[in-house]
């Protein structure tokens, strides 16, 4: 079995668990994103909801990337990273009045509006500081992205975006708001989207809504399509980036764009996944009736994927080179749903031997918590260690 390049002997060091990031594959995730786009009216701004890391916002924000906020403290935490405020999006269906605040006062590039009564108080409150703030429109595109029920955002009983028949009344109320500026139209159907076919349809239904508004006299001069490029979570060693050549050249073919039209994209998943892994230690091995478990000091609490949308992560033993054997990998949490992967072949393991979580550097350590008064998982980078 091909093994991820990892420092076991620094490792060994460590206190456990934490996350690790391989910068190397990061630097080339964001090399290929630049090198697809290069040239192109394609603006990337990472999502930084799937990894706020400092040290790897720094690494995005150096590369020119804007970045794609659901919160105030992202705004900060974009800024303090070095992206550029004209290249940070605020999306979100709750922006609290203070985190608007924070947005008009850094002069973001654009608000992605989701409700009339959000629109509404944008306008009041970009009118008390005397700005004109733009605005983008996310429209729920009623399109299924066959991801989980938990990660799809795009069908019409979600949440999430304003539905077509409100259009009509929502341009009259930015017609007659005096702070507020139409960009264009924001969309984001699901995350973890592995059948590329799911954007063909969005690009469909985006022609289909330009038109409409080209018939309303308006130019759309932004058409956001959201984030949500799938990676392989089986195979890490061998695909250990997400396909950007398809994934930008569909878009290329599929929405055309008009002159001095900009396409902005939100990938966030794509971005860090790949590069983050939570290494943990064994703390037993607790035989069972018809299994064993392989018990280790990371929980729920450090990654929370597979308890809460029971997804998949490869999972290595990094210290061991004994032959393979079937193993339940559960954390310490007291809960039923903290299990890692069940029946899965690890090289046979014992006692002190270290694991490494695959593909963790998308909603791995930013949604962490302290349950069980537990503490945050540290990170650490390949170019420290
Ligand atoms: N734009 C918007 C408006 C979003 O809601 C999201 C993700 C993104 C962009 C970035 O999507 P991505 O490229 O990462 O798929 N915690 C879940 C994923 C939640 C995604 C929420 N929205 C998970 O661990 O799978």
């Amino acid at each position: 079995m091909i093994k991820g390049k990892f420092p076991v002997e620094e490792f060994k060091q460590l206190d456990t668990p934490f996350y690790y990031y391989d910068i190397a594959l990061l630097r080339s995730t964001l090399e290929t994103i630049k090198r697809e786009t290069e040239g192109k009216p394609f603006h990337v701004h990472y999502a930084v909801k799937a990894n706020a890391n400092p040290r790897i916002l720094k690494e995005i924000a150096s590369y020119g990337f804007g970045a794609d906020c659901v919160s105030g403290n992202e705004i900060r935490a974009a800024l303090e990273a070095g992206f550029s405020p004209d290249k940070i999006v605020f999306a979100g269906v709750g922006k609290s009045d203070k985190e608007i605040q924070i947005g008009l006062d850094n002069d973001i590039c654009c608000f992605n509006v989701e409700s009339i009564p959000e629109l509404e108080v944008l306008n009041i409150l970009a009118a008390a500081k005397s700005k004109i703030t733009k605005v983008a429109l996310r429209i729920n595109p009623n399109i299924d992205a066959h991801t989980h029920k938990y990660i799809t955002t795009g069908l019409n009983e979600n949440k999430f975006g304003i539905n077509e028949q409100d259009l009509p009344r929502i341009l009259g109320i930015i017609k007659a708001s005096q702070n507020l500026q139409f960009t264009g139209i924001h969309f984001h159907i699901g995350s973890q989207i592995t059948d590329l076919k799911s954007f063909e349809d969005l690009c469909v239904k985006a022609k289909e809504l330009e038109e409409w508004f080209n018939g309303q006299g308006i130019k759309l001069s932004v058409i956001n399509v959201g984030g949500g490029l799938g990676i392989n979570y089986q195979h890490p060693n061998h695909i250990p980036m997400a396909d950007f050549e398809s994934y930008f050249r569909l878009f290329e073919k599929n929405l055309p764009l008009q002159e001095n039209q900009q396409l902005h994209f939100e990938l966030g998943r794509a971005v860090v996944a790949p590069c983050g892994s939570l290494i943990s230690r064994v703390l037993y091995v607790k035989e069972g009736i018809q299994k064993n478990f392989l018990i280790v000091d990371a929980g729920m609490t450090d990654l929370i994927r597979p308890a809460l949308y029971q997804a998949f992560h490869h999972i290595e033993n990094i210290s061991s080179d004994k032959d393979p054997t079937p193993y339940d990998v559960v954390g310490p949490i007291c809960e039923s749903s903290d299990v890692f992967a069940e029946q899965i072949l690890l090289n046979e393991s014992t006692r002190g031997d270290l694991i490494a979580i695959r593909s963790a550097g998308a909603y791995g350590e930013v949604m962490a918590s302290q349950y069980n008064c537990r503490n945050l998982p540290l990170s650490y980078f390949s170019d420290q260690l």
